[in-house]
Parts: C-alpha cells; structure tokens; sequence
C-alpha cells in the first residue's frame, strides 16, 4: 500500500486530481470507478477545472459509480445520481451514455445488480477506482458485517452510516434504509484504486485499513490483499498511523 499524505484537504485533493488526470492521459479510454460523499467534492472540482483548461479530456472516458441508494429516485437532490451530474459530470465534456451508476429505482434489483456487473466487465473493467472510507471502515455501501457479497447488491445500511448521513436530508427518517453498491470483489478487481480521507474522524478507519487483520469487522482491511493500492490521505487522517 502507498501512502501519500498531503498537508491538509486542498493539498490531498490535488494529488487525487494528479493521479486521475494521469490516467486519463495514459490511457485516454479509461474506465473510472467514482465515489460520492464529502471526500471527493475537491478532487472533482480539480477534475472541472483541468478539463476547462484543457489539460485533461474525458470524451473516451467511461465511468461505473460505486452505489447508490435504494429506494430513490435519481433526481432526487440526495441521490447519488444527482450529486455526481451536479459536482462533476455537468462541468466536463464525458458523454452521458457513458456514464453509469447503479440503480435505485429498479423493481428486479437482483437482475439490476448482475446487468451492472456485466456492464462493468464489457467495459473492460475498471482502471482507477476512487474511494472514499466510512468511519466505520465501509468502502462504498459494503458494511462492516460478519460476511461479505461478492459483487454488486442491495445492502442494509447500519445505524451508524444512516446517522453520519443523515446531515444531508432534513431529518433521519428521510433517509433511505437500503443501498445498491458494488461489492468488496467488484472493488478489488479495479487494477489500480485510490482511497481518499481527510479529518480526524477518519483516522481510526485509515489506522485499521493499512495495518491489523484483514476482516469484513473492517471491510477497508481488505485493500491489504490488493496490489495497487494508493492512499491519499491529509494529516489528521494520517494521525494514527506510523
Ligand atoms: P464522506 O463519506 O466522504 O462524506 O466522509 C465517505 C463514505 O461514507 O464512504
């Protein structure tokens, strides 16, 4: 695992922008996995304004976001659909039909989630998937909990993520029980994934992702297994680790 640690958010969001415009001027069809949440708001906003400037285009990108809530619709201001076209996808010239996030409306969501896992897989699969980690160790939707789905399901949220999130509805009865995300092995087969943390609240996640046992107790444990794995991290998520 590496680690990078920038000296606070703006300087962590940098070095995420950095390693995604890389990609993308490696390779310029490449296939991107995409995180919401307070986390990636500056490195999407490093993305907008290199892509204005011209320095990183994303015409031939194609992108699979990590979750979504489950039930809600997609123009809902809290939904994940809505959040991704308002902090990122309006403001760079990737083409719609090539964006893709799992949905939160489907009826047949076993159906919903293998189509998902088949579009991922014909896409080529996924090159960089940008994570960020909840204070419990979750990565995407997939809650600590004594075992995990491999691929892409409908999960039940714990107290504690519909707590932490609730800051964005008006109350925490509005928001949804239930996600769709990506699974701990649709994550772990992206070839190369960044995870981003900023703030003292995540600190003791970070600690319990790079070191201890690897553990569904902590699913970010489980980047421990992978071999390209990049944190981004600013000081205070830092703070516990050596
Ligand atoms: P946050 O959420 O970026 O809003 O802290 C991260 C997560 O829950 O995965």
């Amino acid at each position: 695992m590496r680690i990078i640690i920038g000296k606070d958010y703006d300087e962590m969001s940098k070095k995420a922008a950095l390693m995604v415009a890389a990609q993308v001027l490696l390779k310029p069809a490449s296939v991107l996995g995409l995180a919401t949440g307070s986390t990636p708001l500056g490195l999407y906003r490093e993305l907008i304004g290199m892509n204005q400037r011209g320095e990183v285009d994303f015409a031939q990108v194609t992108t699979f976001n990590l979750d979504e809530y489950y039930p809600l619709e997609p123009d809902h201001p809290q939904s994940y659909h809505y959040f991704m076209y308002e902090n990122l996808f309006n403001h760079i010239n990737i083409k719609p039909e090539r964006i893709h996030l799992p949905d939160g409306t489907a009826t047949d969501i076993k159906a919903a989630c293998a189509a998902y896992e088949r579009m991922i897989a014909e896409a080529g699969g996924i090159d960089l998937q940008v994570l960020g980690i909840g204070v419990n160790g979750h990565i995407g939707f997939n809650e600590p909990n004594p075992s995990l789905p491999v691929e892409t399901h409908l999960v039940d949220l714990s107290e504690e993520t519909i707590q932490v999130n609730s800051r964005f509805f008006s109350s925490v009865d509005e928001v949804p029980r239930q996600a769709v995300t990506m699974g701990m092995g649709t994550i772990l087969k992206a070839r190369r994934i960044i995870l981003l943390a900023n703030g003292r609240n995540k600190a003791e996640a970070i600690k319990r992702t790079v070191s201890g046992l690897v553990t569904s107790a902590c699913p970010s444990s489980f980047l421990q297994t992978h071999p390209d794995v990049t944190l981004i991290l600013d000081q205070e998520a830092a703070a516990l680790i050596g």
